[in-house]
């Protein structure tokens, strides 16, 4: 069967990397975290405390950073690593999506980040998620989603998930970072988030996994077909 690519777009928490592993697992397709690359290039930047608004010094540290994805052999799912180190824990924490959005809006960190993005999708057969995969790094992908889903779902999502690792967590905390992340993410200059005009949306607000799952498989068997003549 034809190999596409599967972008998926959103806002923070509305379900887009569940869906884009859940996909990646059924169709034994790879699976990138587009965020996860800038979440550890700015764990990088605060690591060296570094001014970000600074192009020369963001141009040195970049030429310093290598990302790799590998696979964790316990959890089934790929580990972002920063310079041979397992970040995967760090970058999820609250001091780096404290950061992320602005980090994410400088244009050399963004060039640098596609470059690599579209390097990885080279051989098709993969889902990305994130907030500019279908307008920038895919524009020609076989399917786009753009994901959304009710703000205060998305804050209940998120705030679950955190708090099983840290239990000092507050709901308001996270509801401010949410808001601050969309809209940094929808207003930047470069690549704001949008939904590309090719897109189809996706509400999951009241849609558990395996309805969301279900659904957009047939969305998938739609795209290969369509493009397999
Ligand atoms: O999982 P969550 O929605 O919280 O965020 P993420 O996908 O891990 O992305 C973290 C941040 O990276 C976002 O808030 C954006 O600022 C940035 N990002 C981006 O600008 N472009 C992407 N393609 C992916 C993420
Ligand atoms: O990648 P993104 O930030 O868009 O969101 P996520 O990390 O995939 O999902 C955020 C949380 O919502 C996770 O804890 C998922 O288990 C949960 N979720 C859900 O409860 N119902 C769905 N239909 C999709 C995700």
């Amino acid at each position: 069967m034809k190999k596409i690519i599967i972008t998926i777009d959103g806002y923070s928490s509305c379900g887009k990397s569940t869906l884009a592993k859940q996909l990646a697992s059924r169709l034994n397709y790879l699976y990138i975290d587009s965020g996860a690359m800038y979440r550890a290039i700015t764990l990088y930047f605060i690591q060296q405390h570094m001014d970000w608004n600074d192009p020369a010094q963001v141009r040195d540290a970049l030429g310093n950073i290598r990302l790799e994805f590998i696979h964790n052999q316990i959890s089934g799912q790929s580990d972002m690593y920063l310079n041979d180190e397992n970040v995967e824990q760090m970058i999820r924490e609250m001091l780096v999506a404290e950061k992320v959005s602005e980090v994410a809006a400088v244009r050399e960190v963004r060039e640098f980040a596609v470059a690599q993005q579209q390097k990885m999708g080279a051989g098709r057969g993969i889902v990305m998620d994130g907030r500019d995969i279908g307008t920038v790094v895919f524009p020609h992908a076989e399917l786009k989603i753009f994901m959304t889903a009710d703000p205060a779902i998305r804050v209940e999502r998120r705030f679950k998930e955190l708090y099983q690792k840290n239990k000092n967590i507050t709901l308001h905390e996270v509801k401010e970072n949410l808001e601050l992340r969309d809209y940094i993410d929808a207003n930047r200059e470069v690549s704001p988030l949008r939904k590309a005009d090719d897109a189809i949306v996706l509400d999951n607000s009241q849609l558990t996994m395996q309805e969301q799952l279900e659904l957009v498989m047939q969305w998938v068997e739609d795209a290969i077909m369509a493009h397999s003549s």
